[in-house]
């Protein structure tokens, strides 16, 4: 039992290291940084970029079409780019500029966007 407790402990330690790990605020200064001008400020698709493409950068904020996406799905998109995944290769691939921490906290922004509005 006390052995059982002590493992408990510990995974729960290293869950809170894992979460502590993702740093929302810098996916967003990368995102404001690196994405706003296809995706947009608010990550609603209408960049500055997006008049004049022929595939429309994706809404992050269509919540009903990005909770079908799996983190994993989002960290491929971004790390390998759109063609990764069977989207367009307008979406760039990042892995050359970004590490996969940089790219972890990118997904964390864009789940944010999507799928915990926040007030
Ligand atoms: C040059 C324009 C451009 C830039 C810059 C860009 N994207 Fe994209 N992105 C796109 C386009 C276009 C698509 C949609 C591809 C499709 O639907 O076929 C896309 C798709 C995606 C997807 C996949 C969404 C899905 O439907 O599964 C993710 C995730 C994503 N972008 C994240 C990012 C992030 C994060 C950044 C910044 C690091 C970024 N993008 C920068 C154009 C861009």
């Amino acid at each position: 039992m006390k052995l059982f407790n002590f493992i408990v402990l510990l995974s729960t330690l290293f869950a809170m290291t894992e979460a502590y790990a993702i740093d929302t605020k810098n996916g967003e200064i990368l995102y404001q940084a690196y994405c706003t001008q296809c995706h947009g400020k608010n990550g609603d698709g209408w960049g500055v970029n997006a008049a004049s493409m022929d595939v429309l950068p994706k809404d992050h904020t269509d919540t009903k079409g990005m909770i079908t996406r799996t983190d994993e799905d989002i960290f491929i998109a971004i790390k390998k780019g759109g063609k990764a995944v069977s989207k367009s290769n307008l979406m760039p691939n990042w892995d050359a500029n970004m590490t996969d921490q940089e790219i972890n906290d990118l997904v964390a922004y864009v789940r944010l966007l999507c799928c915990e509005k926040e007030k």
